[in-house]
């Protein structure tokens, strides 16, 4: 992993594990993608010659430039928009000069006339072909820049044939579903104006030509952002595959005072051979580079969450009931959910009143919390401190802290109005109340959920409304951040109806998401498989419940097959379980424990895939591929299906493994298993098997 430089050429090599991404400045000082794929001799990378000539069609749409400007013969999507404070509305970046250490670039670009500087910032991590970069705007004068549009990333392919590209499709309790697009030409987007990440789309892209999961040239880019967002994807005339990720526009404007500056979200793109490694890379460097320092190599607890159960109905009893029975089934951790505070009887009141209340917790939840902790487990509690019941004594207070326009009426959903989160005083109220509960009451863990979208976006209090966008997910961050720094030893997941923020923006303040409400085991499996494609396995909460929509009675042991491939939690109602169905509970919370650092921290390798093969089939390594523990699952198969040849992935070749599986013991070398594999005869209906796997 290096930074080469070639000042002659001036061309800059990022040449990470086994990659290089090139960028070169022409004679004209614009900045160009010249290289991103397999490595060649650094001496043969050349200057780029580009000239925005022509007659009828100027140039320089056609360029793959680092990052395009809003102006002069640029008209397809620019990266950044700019307006003057003498009415100028177009920029015209060049290339000014740029810093290097062994693992970063930085290239500055300036207005030829106006005092903006524009930093981009490339940092590479060793063992990775992942690169993180970041795009920071500084206003050198007096007057103040309002900015329009100012995207992350602008991310260039390099192949001038067409590409297939995948983003995700989702709504409550259909997350990330997935959608994959041949783009011949024109643009696609993938975007949020809900002011979260939310549901619908991915702060995303996955581009390839012809690739796998063990093959092929796969890229792939993630927006750091938990606000609204846009992902465009154009294929010029030239055959240019060009993408841009960053804040959306729409509504969206940043004014940067003079001698200040804003660095946007970053984005962490890469590239590699196959789906496989994109996943691993990027779950891997999730561990070591992204998610909060605090837990990021810590094995997430086994939690109880008592939302399915109890709904809104909680109680000192209730709850301590089935902490008792959670401990049993071995759990660490026990989570009351919504129904705590306030008036909360249901969901038409209460939220904003984080007090806790004292009709369903007359001594306080004190003594719930020390059932909890002398059962052996911490406790944690549910809050959605971006919200306000217009019935709740905090509304009744402050009718204006919610976002609204006084002549509009506010829509509400879910009964529930959304804080103006860019206000100081709505800030430290949120902190204070939390902040306080967390240091009077021994919790150790908190769900942060935000069940609706921004809408009646007026915030007077702010010189420049449209920068609300940006804030109020800024807020949110922030206050996590202060959260986390005053009570080190609390651990937070990012809730959103399920899994509406559900972004790398959020695993940068979170140490896990809640993936979706819809806790089917049918269901999960697809919608694990596609969180866990872009996102790393340690931080997707995953629970065993009772759910049995349409009647379809996937038995315990199947459920657990599916929730233990990610952070296994229960939510069932286990005051309704039987002794027998406890005692599958805690065998199966005692085999996660002993295989929780191969699934939260290990490599995983998709063997066969539910959609394509009937049958699913997940395999975790530990990073030395001695030890695994390989998941199969099928919901029912074909009568006459031929069995499926299980060919492994990922063990070392000359490797001896063991194994037991359907009554057979195996050993076999990794060559044997990958090469030959073994046969798979699926028929049974809920099929499951959990397979653990050693070096001789
Ligand atoms: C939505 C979440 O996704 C659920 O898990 C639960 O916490 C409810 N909100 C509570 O209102």
């Amino acid at each position: 992993m290096a930074v080469i430089i070639n000042r002659e050429k001036n061309i800059f090599v990022l040449d990470s594990e086994s990659r290089h991404y090139v960028i070169g400045v022409d004679k004209y000082g614009t900045v160009h993608n010249i290289h991103w794929g397999r490595k060649c001799p650094i001496e043969d990378y050349e200057t780029p010659y580009s000239h925005d000539a022509g007659h009828n069609h100027r140039m320089k749409d056609c360029f793959r430039e680092e990052y395009t400007g809003f102006g002069g013969t640029v008209y397809k999507e620019s990266a950044i928009k700019a307006f003057f404070s003498d009415a100028c509305r177009e920029l015209d970046l060049k290339y000014k000069d740029f810093k290097a250490e062994y693992n970063s670039l930085e290239i500055t670009l300036n207005d030829t006339y106006y005092p903006l500087e524009i930093v981009l910032k490339y940092e590479l991590f060793d063992g990775f072909d992942i690169i993180r970069k970041s795009v920071t705007v500084k206003n050198l004068g007096e007057d103040k820049i309002i900015f329009e549009k100012l995207m992350s990333g602008e991310i260039n392919l390099p192949d001038i044939k067409q590409y297939n590209i995948v983003n995700t499709i989702g709504n409550w309790g259909a997350e990330y579903g997935e959608v994959k697009t041949p783009l011949k030409g024109g643009s696609l987007v993938f975007e949020s104006r809900r002011g979260t990440s939310g549901h619908s789309n991915s702060p995303n892209f996955i581009a390839y030509q012809n690739a796998d999961e063990k093959s092929g040239d796969v890229f792939f880019a993630n927006l750091v952002w938990s606000g609204s967002f846009k992902v465009e994807i154009s294929r010029d005339v030239r055959g240019i595959t060009r993408a841009l990720l960053g804040i959306n526009p729409i509504d969206f404007e940043y004014t940067l005072e003079g001698h200040s500056e804003f660095c946007a979200p970053e984005i962490i793109f890469g590239m590699t051979e196959g789906f496989g490694e994109m996943s691993r890379q990027l779950g891997d460097y999730g561990i070591k580079h992204h998610l909060p320092r605090e837990f990021a190599k810590t094995p997430l607890p086994v939690l109880y969450n008592s939302w399915e159960a109890t709904e809104f109905d909680v109680s000192t009893e209730g709850q301590t009931a089935l902490a008792q029975k959670a401990a049993k089934a071995g759990c660490e951790l026990f989570v009351m959910d919504d129904g705590w505070f306030g008036e909360r009887k249901d969901d038409h009141a209460g939220l904003g009143d984080w007090y806790v209340n004292k009709e369903k917790f007359p001594n306080g939840i004190d003594e719930l919390i020390g059932n909890v902790n002398s059962l052996g487990m911490d406790f944690g509690l549910w809050f959605e401190p971006e919200m306000v019941n217009p019935d709740s004594d905090l509304f009744r207070a402050h009718p204006d802290w919610a976002y609204h326009y006084d002549t509009r009426c506010a829509h509400e959903i879910r009964n529930q109005l959304v804080l103006n989160m860019t206000r100081n005083d709505v800030q430290e109220y949120i902190f204070e109340r939390m902040d306080t509960l967390l240091s009077e009451h021994n919790i150790k863990y908190i769900k942060w959920d935000m069940n609706r979208s921004l809408s009646e976006t007026g915030a007077q209090n702010l010189n420049n409304a449209k920068m609300l966008w940006l804030l109020h997910t800024k807020a949110v961050y922030d206050i996590v951040d202060r959260l986390r720094k005053n009570h080190p030893d609390v651990q937070f997941e990012s809730c959103s109806s399920g899994g509406g923020r559900a972004d790398w923006g959020a695993l940068k303040h979170f140490d896990m998401v809640w993936t979706s409400d819809n806790t089917d085991s049918i269901d999960r499996i697809v919608i694990q498989k596609n969180y866990a494609m872009t996102r790393p396995v340690k931080t997707m909460r995953a629970w065993v419940t009772d759910i049995n929509w349409y009647n379809r009675n996937a038995p315990l042991e199947f459920r657990f097959n599916i929730a233990m491939r990610g952070a296994l939690s229960l939510g069932g109602n286990l005051k309704n379980y039987t002794d027998e169905e406890i005692e599958i509970c805690r065998k199966n919370v005692e085999l996660y424990k002993e295989i929780r650092p191969l699934v939260q921290f290990g490599s995983l390798y998709r063997l066969l895939d539910i959609d394509r093969d009937e049958v699913s089939a997940d395999l975790y390594l530990d990073r030395d591929n001695n030890n695994g523990v390989l998941f199969i699952a099928a919901v029912n198969t074909r009568c006459m299906k031929e069995p499926e040849i299980l060919r492994f992935d990922g063990l070392d070749d000359e490797k001896v493994y063991e194994f037991d599986f359907d009554s057979a013991h195996y050993e076999k070398s990794g060559a044997y298993l990958k090469n030959v594999g073994i046969s798979l005869d699926v028929k049974k209906q809920y099929y499951n098997k959990i397979i653990q796997i050693k070096t001789k």
